[in-house]
């Protein structure tokens, strides 16, 4: 017997989602979802049979733990026995792999819930599931190889596709030169350019004044873009202004080196060549110039980069780019809080002179890796500090006390005092890896009971209210009842 559901149980339906949600074993039943999560097994299936032939162990570690630093919110649970004390569930299991390591499993694999208490997004959830593995004694190529190998190896066995490996390798300040961002999507060109060179002449009052200051004037061709209505160019430009620019501003080429444009009284004949020259472009494409802080002209242009693709369908269904991002800069300015974060953990591996890190913490980078497709981060590692005094001394350049390193971080660094082995690996995120497979927007369509932006399950109602004998029991008091 059944009763009438509430949304039709076929692919293409409108049903709202949160709807689809909270009957979300209705919405499963669907065949799209049959399929994202049947793939989802199958790849988690070939992890294990393609790690287990090379020799890695697969090992659990705990959820009940302390503060990671992976740089997000944690989830607290507080303690019954120990009244007062919480325990922190895990952001990753990086401290408790490099702990296996000093333990000799030399090879160490886990399909490892991860919790981090932030923001909600298309391609983040509360809780969400890495590929956590690390190895002892491998350099930065070790472990690039042999996630080339299994990438190409999941791809191979759940798609039926072939993956040209080895993957393109670029630097960081590359990828922030050509594509504003470290999301790296190589499906489609729309490279961002310099344009100082171009205006450096130009009689426009806020040109000349960004560079003036030592701004930068960056910009993108849109291929065919002529065609782009003013309402559209005025959205585009709202995007940007709440990404921080000042402005977008726009120039439609056409034929004859006319062009249609709000700056069309401020371009000379030869800035309007240059301009298309610079960008490679022609008649009936599209301009769109940012002159900004560096760092927000690339954030903004990279951004409208991908938007644009998206929305004039640039990027080909079926075509996989990888690429490997590396030579991360180790330290980040975090202006905020006036002070240097790690661009990755703070047990990532400095490259070059070590002295660096206190005479010029700003040029150094790490031994670090990002594996990225289509524009998506898939996963992060790199090679781990494995000696006690420096990991002290990036503690200290981080301005973290030994007093806090200690609290935090002591059983590490004890641990580090037993002949840790040199290590180094790498997290993929399965929930991305799955989502990108199977082409869903979000990764709630690879997730079984996902929750929504705001942090909701609405099958379950989770998060919700306790009793006050549970409050009690745990020695706790609301302030916000
Ligand atoms: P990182 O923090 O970069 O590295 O995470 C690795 C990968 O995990 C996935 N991921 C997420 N997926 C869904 N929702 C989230 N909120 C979320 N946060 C991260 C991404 C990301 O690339 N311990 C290091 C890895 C290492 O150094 O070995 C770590 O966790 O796919």
């Amino acid at each position: 017997m059944a009763e009438t559901p509430p949304f039709l149980i076929e692919d293409e339906i409108e049903a709202d989602e949160e709807l689809r949600l909270r009957h979300r074993y209705l919405d499963l039943r669907r065949p799209v979802m049959q399929r994202a999560l049947r793939l989802r097994h199958k790849m988690i299936r070939e992890i294990r049979g393609f790690l287990d032939a090379r020799g890695f162990v697969e090992m659990e570690t705990p959820i009940l733990f302390k503060s990671t630093p992976e740089g997000a919110r944690d989830f607290l649970v507080p303690s019954r026995l120990q009244p007062g004390s919480f325990y922190a569930l895990p952001q990753s299991p990086q401290i408790l792999k490099q702990l296996l390591m000093v333990a000799g499993f030399e090879r160490y694999y886990q399909i490892a819930r991860c919790f981090r208490d932030e923001d909600l997004r298309a391609d983040r959830q509360l809780e969400f599931t890495q590929l956590d593995l690390e190895m002892s004694f491998v350099e930065r190529e070790d472990v690039l190889a042999l996630t080339e190998e299994l990438l190409a190896h999941l791809w191979r066995e759940c798609l039926g596709v072939e993956v040209a490996a080895p993957f393109p390798r670029l630097p960081y300040a590359e990828c922030i030169r050509r594509f504003g961002t470290d999301h790296v999507d190589l499906r489609y060109g729309m490279e961002l350019t310099d344009l100082e060179e171009v205006f450096a002449g130009t009689g426009l009052g806020i040109f000349r004044k960004v560079l003036g200051d030592g701004g930068a004037i960056r910009g993108i061709a849109v291929p065919r873009g002529g065609d782009l209505h003013h309402s559209h160019l005025k959205r585009l430009e709202q995007q940007a202004m709440e990404r921080g620019a000042n402005g977008l501003a726009w120039v439609l080429l056409r034929e004859r080196g006319e062009v249609e444009s709000p700056l069309e009284k401020h371009l000379s004949p030869s800035e309007r060549a240059r301009l298309a020259r610079a960008l490679g472009a022609g008649p009936g494409d599209a301009v769109l110039m940012v002159a900004d802080r560096p760092a927000v002209a690339n954030e903004v242009l990279g951004a409208l980069r991908m938007q644009l693709a998206r929305e004039r369908g640039l990027a080909r269904e079926g075509d996989w780019r990888f690429c490997w991002v590396v030579d991360y800069p180790f330290f980040g300015w975090n202006s905020a809080e006036d002070r240097w974060e790690p661009m990755h953990h703070p047990f990532t591996m400095p490259a070059g002179d070590p002295g660096a890190l206190e005479s010029d913490p700003g040029s150094v980078t790490a031994l670090a890796y990002d594996i990225v497709l289509n524009g998506v981060e898939l996963g992060s590692g790199s090679i781990r500090i494995h000696r006690a005094d420096l990991q002290r001394r990036v503690f200290d350049a981080l301005g973290i006390s030994g007093e806090r390193a200690q609290e935090r971080f002591g059983f590490l660094l004890e641990a580090f005092r037993y002949g840790p082995p040199p290590h180094g690996g790498i997290a993929p995120g399965l929930d991305r890896m799955a989502a990108l497979m199977v082409g869903a927007d979000s990764i709630r369509d690879v997730i079984a009971f996902p929750k929504i932006q705001s942090g909701v399950d609405p099958l379950s109602g989770a998060p919700g209210r306790v009793d006050a004998a549970q409050l009690e029991e745990l020695g706790l008091r609301l302030s916000r009842p």
